[in-house]
């Protein structure tokens, strides 16, 4: 989907405690990477709690359109019938991605080494996300591309016709663009080896691994060294996907700022790559537990507890937890917004590079809602006001980005004043049903009546 419909302004103010169980959608990393890698495979793979929000949805469209048959059986069951490594068939229309970074990147990854033609498109965020760090390593594979400049979409990739596997160094920390590679490097004979310095979250090394590929990760001095044996037989897979800790992070920082809640959020992913956010909130002095921890799926899955923390404190956010938390940043900004003293966060160049400059749109709806913040190019600080302190008041841009939208609806929830955003139409890229789920915990959220 190029865009969406008309804004949907929305509004949300103070509220009695937030009390209730919170089931929020699966995983959207782990969603892609199931119809991406099902697509890929010979047989049907099935996958359950699949994330059924639009950036997810136009991920399916995509495989579609690369000759996969993919079924949608109602209540986030799925099934793909996939084509095997190298079967990708020529779309015959262009790829729209949509909002999606995770989407365009790793589908282009996974077509790359193939001898077909696709133009890929999205949405005006999308449209200005810099889309070279992707098509860099796979110029090595043989892949050439052309787009408009800066390197960013509408684009089109010719997969290399006789690929050679590649070995590539990160440069910068990203999921997208180590997953692109790997995905890329499945149809290309011989070791494809991505080396990261950073860990970034590892579900396509362990998807990959539960397809069947040969694939190992070693930890070295240059960082983690990923190593790839090339065109492998997939096999088809059952996935159950856990739910997502991104999104949990929304409903898990709304009981921390509103008075007298007690929340629990089930069956959420903790995989360490991911859980960076529910380290810095305990650090911070967040009531926040982990119940009934287990493992599902390959993945580590805890029920989160969350409640109103009067005691709140700014802290210095290490830099090395970054990639672990890289979507939290503007929810934990609003949650330090709400703490005493300042939150300091650093090593965070990429968030300038994501649906939006995320550092510039916090920062600017923050300050019009009275809490201070100063930046630069890859630091923000938050100094909190305390609990009830926190003035609200303003109507902040979202900017086509899901979570930039959410956080400020999580921060009118405990100010003096309402808080709105222009547009919450993005929200449903990821969290669907963030609207009537909030409300039935006892958030008063809504769209503006028009
Ligand atoms: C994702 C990786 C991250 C993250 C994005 C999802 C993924 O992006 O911000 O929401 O599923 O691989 P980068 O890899 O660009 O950091």
């Amino acid at each position: 989907m190029s865009g969406h419909g008309d804004p949907i302004p929305m509004m949300s103010s103070a509220c009695g405690p937030l009390s209730g169980t919170a089931e929020v959608p699966g995983d959207k990393s782990i969603s892609h990477r199931a119809l991406i890698l099902g697509a890929m495979c010979i047989g049907k793979t099935t996958i359950e709690g699949l994330l059924e929000g639009q950036d997810v949805l136009d991920t399916a469209r995509a495989m579609r359109a690369f000759g996969a048959e993919v079924t949608d059986h109602g209540g986030g069951s799925w099934s793909i019938e996939g084509v095997g490594v190298g079967g990708f068939a020529e779309p015959q229309g262009v790829i729209d991605c949509g909002n999606s970074g995770t989407g365009v990147r790793l589908i282009m990854g996974a077509m790359a080494t193939s001898p077909i033609v696709a133009t890929f498109n999205g949405d005006a965020s999308l449209n200005g996300r810099p889309m070279a760090r992707v098509t860099d390593p796979l110029s090595a594979f043989g892949c050439r591309s052309v787009g408009r400049s800066g390197g960013r979409l509408p684009m089109t990739l010719v997969g290399a016709s006789d690929p050679v596997p590649v070995r590539y160094v990160v440069p910068v920390p990203s999921a997208q663009v180590k997953s692109a590679v790997l995905l890329a490097g499945l149809n290309a004979p011989g070791q494809t080896v991505v080396i990261e310095a950073e860990a970034t979250r590892d579900h396509t090394e362990r998807m990959l691994a539960g397809f069947g590929a040969e694939i190992t990760t070693e930890q070295t001095e240059e960082g983690r060294v990923i190593t790839l044996t090339g065109q492998p037989e997939l096999q088809a897979q059952h996935i159950e996907v856990p739910r997502d800790p991104s999104s949990a992070a929304f409903p898990v920082c709304a009981a921390l700022i509103v008075p007298g809640s007690d929340v629990l959020v089930p069956g959420i992913g903790l995989n360490p790559t991911r859980a960076g956010l529910f380290t810095t909130l305990r650090e911070m002095g967040a009531d926040l537990t982990y119940e009934n921890e287990r493992e599902e799926g390959g993945e580590p899955v805890a029920d989160l507890r969350a409640r109103f923390s009067p005691d709140l404190r700014g802290i210095e956010v290490p830099p090395e937890r970054a990639a672990s938390m890289i979507d939290e940043y503007p929810v934990l900004s609003v949650v330090a917004s709400y703490a005493q003293g300042q939150t300091v966060m650093r090593g965070v160049k990429e968030l300038r590079v994501k649906e939006s400059d995320r550092i510039d749109a916090m920062a600017v709806g923050l300050r019009a809602n009275g809490i201070e913040v100063d930046e630069g190019p890859d630091w923000w600080t938050v100094t909190g006001l305390g609990h009830g302190n926190v003035p609200g008041g303003a109507t902040c841009a979202s900017h086509l980005d899901h979570r930039i939208a959410m956080s400020f609806l999580i921060l009118g929830m405990a100010a003096q004043k309402p808080v709105s955003v222009d547009d919450g139409g993005p929200i449903a890229t990821s969290f669907p049903i963030f609207e009537p789920l909030m409300q039935q915990l006892g958030a008063q959220v809504a769209r503006n009546a028009t």
